[in-house]
């Protein structure tokens, strides 16, 4: 593990869910067009966030990092790019409302394509194809010619994601993202509910408040005029995060620059393997998924070896147990880190310890155990002494029907009525922001 790091020394250590190419050299071909390219984000939106992540370690602020499962390229579309924001600059308004605290917007978002599958392969009637791996690998229907690993999506993929946070950014400067404005956020669909009014309440009590402050200091507030939104996506396709893996000018170190936050899967964060490898050496802030039954001494030696400096907002354990685990668990991986004295932000993954298969088939998470484990994650938190900096969420801003229960109260018979992920169940708009609600009643205890 001490050994030399490199952009590549990934290459030396076993690697799990990669695709297979079937022809090197068009892989490497992409590979060279891809470290050609410019990159998407720069060094100092990336310490920055790590500054803000440090602030979530101390109390000082909330992370909330919510999207898609799994991008889909035919979702880079100005439409479905708004209504992610809306839902997430929404959600992001009743946390700071409610918490009086800071919140850090990151999207699983402009990158989130790439997919670890439980095999390689995956028969139908006889026939084997290639998992589905996301479009930065394949495509969904179950044909050789869509599921072949073909290493031009890896630009394709890469272009997407410079699109949607240019599209991202210019929404954040300015106009949209006015705090002065917040009608621009409204999704049309929504209902008269319960929910809706009471963010309703919230507006316009807040509206009256910025316009008190501007009021009494004489002068508009420019600072409300823009946002921070930030992205994140799974580093899960090592090659492509290699390509993009860079120093900058006057810094001595390697940056990825595809994204701000890149993550460490549960399935990929090996000790011994390559995705550790490859994060320990890069100095954005990094995510570490970490659930099922951990050993938690490993837990603790992760922390040691992608955080040996013992920087604050660095380090960010998201803890993805399950509702009916996270009381055995949770409390033993704190204490363990703790003990290493590695500063790390802490942050809850509600969805991933709770997907369940109904008797027809459909993948869901039910809305009851997202929220038991969320109330469970910030008691068991203040019980060790610890505290939750952020949540971790799978969501949209459309009115799909993926996850079951919420005050829409979606049942098992509704999923087939607006079910569209490829991959993992997400919180609709409504389910979202009761999620935030609740987030913000917690966090004021
Ligand atoms: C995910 O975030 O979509 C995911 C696959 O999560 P995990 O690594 O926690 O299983
Ligand atoms: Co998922």
């Amino acid at each position: 593990m001490e050994n030399e790091w490199g952009p590549t020394s990934w290459q030396t250590k076993p690697v799990a869910q990669q695709p297979s190419y079937g022809d090197a050299a068009e892989l490497d071909a992409a590979l060279k067009t891809l470290s050609s390219l410019p990159p998407i984000v720069t060094s100092w939106e990336i310490e920055r966030l790590k500054e803000k992540l440090s602030r979530a370690g101390r109390g000082e602020a909330f992370i909330l990092q919510g999207g898609d499962c799994c991008e889909q390229f035919e979702d880079c579309n100005s439409e479905t790019i708004v209504r992610k924001l809306k839902v997430l600059l929404q959600m992001s308004l009743v946390l700071v409302y409610g918490s009086k605290r800071e919140v850090i917007r990151i999207g699983r978002i402009g990158g989130q394509f790439a997919k670890p599958r439980s095999a390689d392969m995956e028969t139908r009637d006889g026939v084997s194809l290639h998992s589905y791996r996301g479009d930065l690998i394949n495509r969904v229907p179950f044909t050789p010619e869509a599921r072949r690993p073909d290493p031009q999506r890896l630009l394709r993929g890469y272009e997407r994601a410079a699109l949607t946070v240019n599209f991202i950014r210019a929404l954040s400067e300015g106009g949209f993202a006015d705090l002065h404005h917040p009608e621009n956020w409204d999704l049309e669909f929504v209902r008269r509910m319960p929910r809706s009014e009471k963010y309703d309440e919230l507006l316009s009590s807040l509206g009256e408040a910025i316009r008190f402050l501007e009021a009494i200091v004489q002068v508009s507030t420019p600072s409300l005029e823009r946002v921070d939104f930030y992205t994140s996506h799974e580093g899960l396709h090592l090659h492509y995060e290699q390509s993009q893996t860079r120093t900058v000018p006057r810094r001595n170190a390697w940056y990825n620059l595809s994204t701000h936050m890149p993550w460490i899967g549960n399935r990929t964060r090996s000790l011994e393997g390559a995705h550790i490898e490859y994060f320990r050496g890069i100095r954005n802030p990094i995510g570490v998924k970490v659930g099922g039954d951990v050993d938690v001494q490993e837990i603790a030696e992760m922390a040691r070896v992608l955080n040996p400096e013992k920087e604050e907002g660095r380090l960010t354990l998201i803890h993805r147990f399950g509702a009916d685990k996270i009381g055995d668990q949770l409390a033993d991986t704190i204490a363990a880190v703790q003990r290493t004295g590695t500063p790390v932000v802490w942050s809850c993954d509600p969805m991933h310890g709770n997907t369940e298969v109904t008797n027809n088939g459909w993948k869901t998470r039910s809305f009851d155990k997202i929220l038991s484990e969320l109330r469970d994650s910030f008691t068991i938190h203040r019980d060790c002494g610890s505290r939750l900096g952020g949540v971790h969420l799978e969501l949209t801003g459309e009115n799909v029907t993926e996850c079951i229960g919420g005050s829409g109260e979606v049942t098992e018979s509704d999923l087939p009525i607006a079910y569209k992920s490829n991959v993992d169940p997400r919180l609709n708009y409504e389910q979202a922001m009761e999620i935030a609600f609740l987030i913000s009643t917690e966090m004021t205890k």
